[in-house]
């Protein structure tokens, strides 16, 4: 299907059915910058199911970033407890101290260059907090576009590529939010809910019938 039906079918549906997600305040594309940038680094190890909890927790503990920052570091790794990693918690602590001297970064490569922020949490960033045209590319965006288009064998390369190209331009933090939830709730790993798909017209893995098998398990 032309891109622009596709765009216009996936976001109807996240207009209807996205989730409600405690990082979700503020309008689009204008979210809080310090609490997308929290439940990024938070749910790169951690489903969004299982990461609510610590994320309100943490929020809880560090409600801003001056308060993050100012915290001791053994406080901001109590409150990181059963999150794992703990080096992102540290990274975390120490890019705040940077934030509260200079401010929230403003684009793509601002918060690229901060410690433990690489570029699929500066592009969720810059996309949900900033309103810039970065597409991300993980787990849920890599298994959505493989069924999508038909690409079992999808590498990184293909899916930023293919990533890109969808990305809606009018709505891009929409966008992105909108393929991850869609991953997360419709087009899941083992029993993927074709019936309520909003693409499942357009899926070439619907059309072979069996779509849980895209992608492929990765060869390394
Ligand atoms: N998983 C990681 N980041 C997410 C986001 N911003 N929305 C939904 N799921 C996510």
């Amino acid at each position: 299907a032309p891109i622009p039906e596709l765009r216009a079918a996936l976001l109807a549906w996240f207009d209807a059915a996205g989730r409600d997600l405690p990082w979700r305040l503020g309008s689009e594309g204008r979210r809080d910058p310090y609490r997308v940038w929290v439940a990024e680094i938070l749910l790169q190890q951690t489903q969004v199911a299982r990461g609510l909890h610590y994320y309100d927790r943490f929020l809880e503990a560090f409600p801003t970033v001056e308060a993050l920052a100012d915290a001791p570091v053994e406080a901001v790794l109590k409150a990181w407890e059963g999150c794992g990693y703990y080096a992102r918690a540290r990274n975390l602590h120490r890019a705040a101290q940077l934030i509260a001297a200079d401010g929230f970064p403003t684009d793509y490569g601002g918060w690229l260059a901060l410690p433990g922020v690489g570029p699929y949490t500066a592009a969720a960033v810059a996309s949900l907090a900033h309103g810039e045209a970065r597409a991300v590319n993980d787990g849920n965006v890599r298994r959505v576009l493989s069924r999508l288009y038909g690409e079992a064998r999808s590498t990184d390369a293909w899916v930023q590529a293919r990533a890109d190209a969808l990305l809606s331009p009018d709505r891009p933090g929409a966008w992105n939010e909108a393929v991850m939830d869609l991953g997360a709730t419709v087009c899941t790993p083992r029993a993927p809910r074709c019936p309520e798909c909003p693409l499942a017209a357009h899926c070439a893995a619907r059309a072979s019938g069996t779509p849980t098998a895209f992608p492929a398990p990765k060869v390394r």
